[in-house]
């Protein structure tokens, strides 16, 4: 339901109709590159809204033709389906005629003077009207009026969207009755960032390249810009910052703003404001100027000729997106100001033309010492800003991670949001599964994001959830929002399920209130089908997502472990500890965690309210899935479960690793009831993520064992039955390898071919006979792509060509590969034989096989 939604009448009128039977047509292949992701109107029973076939539009502004076109697109989606036949009853027939208006509210009630128009309708709201007819059956028909009304002129297009929406995700099969329906976005600033380079490559971006930028330029085609555009507009995005936070300064010169006004034209007709954000150092860098101080005359005279100069080819340019002081982005503190000097800068130059500044919190030292036990990267946020409340312009937005580090599997929620009463905050998110899988593991973010909007900072001793505070309420703030680093590129995100995370993170935007289950319900029945089998299997598998990826890759607050000064994708322990990132665990024999406690660590703690504060302090109140994030433990300490958090970290691994093999059970059930080509796609993404759970859960649990020297109870860790270690074979041409870090091949050690010909590694089987799986564990690397077959008795049974794309030219946890050939008949004496040919830099790097029991 949207927030504001009101049901004057228990009773609908014929908004939407099913015709079931009628739309069991046959379904579309789904291609990742240029679909419409959820807006597919074709897709086989999608339920289409049945509006009045005359649409037309009572102002002529661009929006509202958008708005046109998208009701006659879903109409036009009925195209060819014979209205006339059996399948389409009378009422349905009687529905097409009439007609079917959008504008905004002030033009509806020109028109229509007897319409009950409500005269409080915000900006970017909607009402919707759909006159009832009492005697349909009996030519009726052409009374039948559906209006769509606008706050303004983006209500109006909202409003379309949200009625094709409903349509698609209504359970109920037939509508009578009045209905009035009003919707409006819970919060101003509702953007995405890209972090597109000019060169047009993505930062962290896992979906080919930009959309905007090739070869230093905005690219000539921007088709999929205004398809994109269009994908945001349906869930309410009304912003993009089309550049990477690390911004390249030449974009502002004004050449490439020429280029950049191409692409806020294409996004314009669907209401998404463009922005960019900007290097402070833009006036000594670009503008020849001998400093970039904030408060300098002519620095803000650049700024502010900038300002005009974008706005005279962009008249509804959003504003600025600001990094400073931050990983090597050059800040205020290099003239010895503040963010607030900095960010009232820019703002300054933009408020004449009605532009804000977001200015991100994610302001921290990358040089911290380690070894100073009060150093805390996660204080870094609140220390900084709090202090700077109250002296920001009014047009500044301060934006701030989710969490206080960086977007890991687990955070707690950023104490920055009660920490600002007078400054206006945006809550900053990561679409783009940076650490969370990269696309290539399915990770629902939603959950997460939910827990964190609910979140009670208890600011004062009062209710102030998160959401409050971005909607502005808590704080009576004028402006407030989330804004998601989407990264979309030419593939959309490169995976089709991560696409529920973009829908997800614009439908929390719109209305927080929304649970994670309704958001996967309704972007489930709009992309994949209303079955209700592919429904409720396919939102276990979403809703699971999350927990199965904490549970092979961050245990217990530990954050992702993952390679943080690299690719942030595979495990890599030690990569967090002992450098100045202050990503610390500090896991040493005795124990792990980090002590930021009042009493005994660094204080951060304290940042909370004292109300959350209380919780965190003590061992007992910290919840489990936080407890190494603030607290240093022993190995044998007791967690609330009553389990060691040594014996944790083993049983959360494999459970973690057989949850992330039951996403591909589940997938597999709806084989013949989604569309084939997904069904295929999906299938072999959750066969790969089912083999890289095993690399982290083997990784994570080595290196623990052999860190703690505590054994497993259940005698998992350290033994491998069936495994076939490919340094132990009778190699021809492979030479072993050690691998770094050492956790991330089996027994630290691989082997890898330097001979073009190729290169075996052979085993004999010396277990009993029977029907077995056996997977092959391979390094995927970069720059080739090296073959492998493997025999039994010199009889083929796989051949396959390590064409992955994952980082590193290196063997590492990042590319280590599973295949798993099912089935294969074993006697005692059999030789197996990988034979591995090299290509490129790909040295066909193999680590074991491991022989398990077959089901098949
Ligand atoms: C992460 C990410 C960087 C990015 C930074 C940011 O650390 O890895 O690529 O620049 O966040 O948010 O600025």
């Amino acid at each position: 339901m949207e927030n504001g939604q009101v049901w004057r009448d228990k009773k609908i009128d014929f908004l939407a109709i099913v015709f079931a039977a009628l739309f069991a047509a046959g379904s579309a292949a789904l291609s990742q590159t240029t679909d419409q992701a959820w807006l597919r109107y074709d897709l086989a029973k999608r339920i289409p809204v049945i509006t009045p076939l005359a649409v037309r539009s009572l102002g002529s502004g661009l929006l509202e033709q958008s708005a046109v076109k998208e009701l006659n697109r879903n109409l036009g989606s009925m195209a060819g389906r014979d209205t006339s036949g059996p399948g389409f009853s009378a009422r349905a027939r009687a529905a097409l005629d009439g007609q079917t208006v959008v504008g905004t509210a002030e033009e509806v009630r020109k028109a229509f003077p007897d319409l009950p128009v409500p005269d409080d309708l915000e900006p970017e709201g909607f009402w919707i009207y759909s006159r009832p007819c009492s005697d349909r059956y009996n030519g009726c028909g052409k009374q039948n009026l559906v209006v769509i009304a606008g706050g303004d002129e983006r209500g109006v297009l909202y409003g379309v969207f949200a009625l094709l929406r409903f349509s698609a995700t209504a359970e109920i099969s037939e509508l009578h009755g009045e209905n009035l329906w009003r919707g409006r976005p819970a919060m101003p600033i509702r953007w995405v960032d890209q972090w597109d380079n000019p060169d047009g490559s993505i930062t962290r971006g896992y979906g080919g390249r930009s959309i905007f930028f090739e070869g230093g330029n905005v690219r000539e085609n921007l088709t999929q810009v205004s398809e994109y555009a269009r994908l945001l507009a349906s869930v309410g995005i009304n912003g993009c910052d089309i550049n990477n936070v690390n911004a390249a300064p030449e974009l502002l010169d004004a050449e490439h703003l020429k280029q950049i006004a191409r692409v806020a034209d294409a996004m314009r007709p669907w209401g998404v404001r463009l922005a960019l954000s900007v290097a402070l150092a833009s006036p000594e860098k670009l503008g020849g100027l001998k400093t970039a101080d904030p408060l300098d005359p002519a620095v803000k005279a650049w700024w502010a000729a900038k300002a005009d100069e974008i706005y005279k080819l962009i008249p509804d340019f959003a504003g600025f997106t600001v990094k400073a002081d931050s990983e090597g982005e050059v800040g205020p503190s290099s003239y010895g100001r503040s963010p607030a000097d900095a960010a009232n800068l820019l703002a300054a130059a933009l408020a004449p033309h009605g532009g804000v500044v977001l200015y991100r919190a994610f302001v921290y030292n990358n040089h911290l010492d380690w070894r100073d036990k009060k150093a805390d990267r996660a204080r870094a946020a609140y220390d900084i800003f709090h202090p700077l409340d109250g002296k920001f312009l009014p047009n500044v937005i301060v934006q701030t991670k989710e969490g206080p580090i960086d977007f890991q599997t687990r955070e707690p929620v950023s104490p920055l949001f009660a920490g600002l009463r007078e400054t206006s905050q945006a809550m900053e998110l990561q679409v783009t599964q940076e650490y969370l899988g990269q696309q290539k593991h399915l990770v629902y973010i939603a959950p997460m994001w939910k827990q964190v909007l609910d979140f009670d900072l208890r600011a004062d001793g009062g209710s102030t959830p998160v959401k409050e505070t971005v909607e502005g309420r808590s704080f009576k703030r004028p402006l407030g929002g989330m804004v998601g680093v989407a990264c979309l590129g030419r593939e959309w995100l490169g995976s089709p399920m991560a696409m529920a995370n973009l829908y997800a993170f614009g439908r929390l935007a719109w209305n927080p209130d929304l649970t994670p289950e309704q958001i996967a319900d309704e972007w489930i029945r709009q992309t994949i089908g209303i079955d209700p089998v592919v429904v409720s299997t396919v939102e276990k598998m979403l809703m699971q997502s999350w927990p199965t990826y904490e549970h092979y890759t961050g245990f217990l607050g530990s954050q992702t472990l993952t390679d943080i000064t690299g690719s942030h994708y595979g495990p890599n322990i030690e990569a967090s500890e002992r450098n100045g990132w202050g990503q610390w665990h500090f896991d040493d024999g005795k124990g792990i965690g980090m002590d930021r406690t009042v009493a005994t660590g660094t204080g951060y703690v304290g940042q909370y309210s004292p109300e959350v504060a209380r919780i965190y302090e003590s061992l007992d109140s910290t919840p489990d899935t936080l407890l190494l994030f603030f607290h240093h433990v022993p190995y044998t300490y007791k967690l609330h479960s009553g389990e060691t958090v040594i014996q944790y970290v083993y049983d959360v691994h494999y459970k973690g690793a057989e949850e992330a093999a039951g996403l591909g059970k589940e997938w597999a059930t709806l084989k013949g009831r989604v569309d084939a080509a997904l069904y295929d796609d999906v299938r072999a993404r959750l066969e790969y993520q089912a083999g890289h759970a095993i690399v982290w859960r083997d990784a994570i649990v080595q290196y623990f064992l052999k860190q703690s020297g505590i054994p497993d109870d259940k005698g998992r860790a350290g033994h491998t039955p069936g495994r076939l270690e490919a340094e132990d074979a009778k190699l021809t041409g492979y030479t072993v390898i050690d691998v770094t870090p050492w956790e991330d091949a089996s027994g630290g050690k691989a082997v890898s071919c330097a001979d073009a010909k190729g290169c075996t590694a052979e085993w004999t089987w010396d277990g009993a006979a029977g029907r077995f799986d056996i997977a092959v564990e391979y390094f995927d690397l970069q720059g080739g792509a090296a073959r492998f077959v493997i025999d039994v008795n010199g009889k083929e049974t796989a051949r396959w060509t390590a064409d992955g794309t994952f980082p590193s030219r290196r063997p590492h946890g990042d590319n280590s590969t599973r295949l798993t050939v099912r089935g294969v008949e074993l006697k005692p004496g059999d030789v197996l034989r990988v034979d591995g040919t090299p290509d490129g830099s790909d040295a066909a790097a193999l680590d074991y096989v491991e022989v398990t029991a077959s089901a098949h």
